[in-house]
């Protein structure tokens, strides 16, 4: 089944870029929409908001606001679980322990600093993909002519 995600390149592999989209064609997924941007705290806290009350929560938003991020819209077959497939275990030093050729494996370092991001579900795809790529409905150049 056709599907769309949201993938992002965390700032600790922003250089890696090359070797990601590689990836991510040799996985038979295209990219249709990317920004480069840097996340202000307050939309780091907003895109993660659901684990605002995680122990973990601030040192995610220290990290993701420490540099630039790379937000894709990926679309291909079962695109959400493929690219997960792709980033492996959430865990970095998990992901090297399963000595596997994974993004995080490769270019992650632990729990926090994992290289990238992916939608969990098509509503988590759904919601991320407007955070990055909002839809301009009442906004074409049209409507303020
Ligand atoms: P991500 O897939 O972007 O979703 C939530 C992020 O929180 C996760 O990747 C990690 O960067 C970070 N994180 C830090 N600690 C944990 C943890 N114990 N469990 C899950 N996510 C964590």
């Amino acid at each position: 089944k056709k599907e769309r995600t949201l993938a992002m390149i965390k700032p600790d592999s922003i250089t890696k870029v090359g070797e990601i989209i590689q990836k991510i064609y040799d996985a038979n997924l295209i990219v249709t929409k990317a920004k480069m941007t840097k996340f202000s705290w307050k939309q780091a806290a907003d895109f993660y908001s659901e684990h605002q009350s995680k122990s973990f929560f601030n040192n995610l938003v220290q990290f993701m606001t420490s540099g630039s991020v790379i937000a894709m819209e990926l679309m291909g077959d079962e695109a959400v679980s493929v690219w997960r497939k792709l980033l492996g275990p959430t865990d970095s030093s998990v992901a090297q322990k399963e000595a596997s050729t994974s993004l995080r494996a490769q270019f992650g370092t632990d729990g926090t600093k994992n290289a990238g991001h992916g939608s969990d579900s098509l509503a988590s795809a759904a919601r991320e993909l407007e955070f990055f790529f909002p839809s301009t409905a009442g906004h074409s150049p049209s409507s303020t002519a």
